[in-house]
């Protein structure tokens, strides 16, 4: 884990500057920091349920560094293209020490392999399934990510989920949806395909929420989903509360807790979904097939049917909702996860 290695590599001599500002980028709730100087780190996530978990423990947080710091620690996440980005970016703004640091199952070797063919790198730490390495000199300009991408017309990131293009599964509910009224929201929203798609075939729509907790992924929603009717908030959905009740409920939840998929999150959005809607509220969701909610769905719903599928995917439609509310921050602190 992150903070064993950490201690054990500042006790080895790891020279951390006595003075300055050290940015983490995207640490997982939960990640031990406290082998650095609290008041000297300012912790960089895009992730709500992690930028709040961090802020919560008295942590400086942002959403996107503010250079030049002392030194960096990148703890790496899954998508090759966005870690390796993270690394440009901390070697970007520090002036100091990059430390890299991450999970065998994150990719640490081959990062470790990749770094050394650009700069001078110490040798790693190993250490509880993963390695901690320093990253001296070298240009890993090249690591950069383009600010965004444009995929099939639509604006997405690095890291996002379904980056590189439409995810089937929302493309297969989106395809399955009547014309919607009234006053709705998208749980999970991304980068905003489904929502884009709702609003495009559903005149009668008035209002729809796109509730997103990576904050890139709604950076590019907001540029996909240029509809007046839309709004846009940077939440963790198993904890937001709209501001009024709602007429209906979109979703393809996310269903990986870390490695594995884990169903919870996504049982927490329904039950999300669920209180946030009005006793006439109707919930469309999209899971994958092997997934199972419907036992979350019954206890939740008076009525639940199925719409559709295929192969992969199962489609639901769910009315009058029992209203109970998701237990505080089921979404949070469980790591980051994109889909
Ligand atoms: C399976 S994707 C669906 C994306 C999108 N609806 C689409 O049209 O493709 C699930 C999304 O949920 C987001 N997410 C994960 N945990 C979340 C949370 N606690 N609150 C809000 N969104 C979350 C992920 O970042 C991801 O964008």
């Amino acid at each position: 884990m992150l903070g064993t290695r950490l201690t054990l590599a500042i006790e080895g001599g790891l020279p951390l500057p006595e003075a300055g500002r050290i940015a983490v980028f995207a640490p997982r709730a939960g990640a031990d920091l406290s082998a650095l100087p609290k008041d000297r780190v300012e912790v960089v996530t895009g992730f709500r349920p992690d930028h709040v978990a961090f802020e919560r423990q008295g942590y400086a947080v942002k959403t996107a560094a503010e250079g030049p710091y002392a030194a960096a620690l990148v703890c790496l996440t899954r998508a090759k293209a966005e870690a390796r980005d993270l690394i440009a970016r901390a070697c970007e703004v520090s002036e100091g020490l990059v430390i890299v640091d991450g999970q065998k199952d994150e990719g640490v070797d081959s990062m470790l392999k990749a770094a050394r063919g650009l700069g001078q790198v110490s040798s790693p730490l190993s250490k509880a399934h993963g390695k901690l390495f320093v990253i001296e000199s070298g240009d890993f300009s090249g690591w950069r990510a383009p600010a965004g991408q444009v995929v099939e017309g639509w604006q997405t990131a690095p890291g996002v989920f379904s980056a590189d293009g439409v995810d089937p599964a929302s493309a297969l509910l989106a395809a399955a949806l009547p014309s919607l009224s009234g006053h709705g929201a998208d749980l999970g929203a991304g980068w905003g395909y489904l929502s884009a798609e709702a609003l495009k075939a559903s005149p009668k729509i008035t209002a729809l929420e796109l509730v997103e907790a990576d904050h890139a992924a709604l950076e590019c929603a907001r540029v996909n989903v240029a509809d007046p009717r839309a709004s846009f908030h940077w939440a963790d959905a198993t904890t937001w509360k709209p501001a009024r009740m709602l007429d209906f409920v979109l979703m393809n939840p996310p269903f990986h807790q870390s490695r594995n998929a884990d169903p919870e999150l996504g049982r927490a959005f329904i039950r999300a979904s669920a209180g946030a809607m009005t006793p006439r509220g109707v919930l469309y969701m999209v899971a994958n097939a092997h997934l199972g909610y419907e036992a979350v769905l019954a206890e939740n719903f008076g009525e639940v049917e199925r719409i559709g599928g295929d192969r992969s995917f199962k489609l639901f439609r769910a009315e009058r909702p029992s209203r109970q509310r998701a237990p505080a921050g089921l979404g949070s602190g469980k790591g980051r996860q994109r889909g």
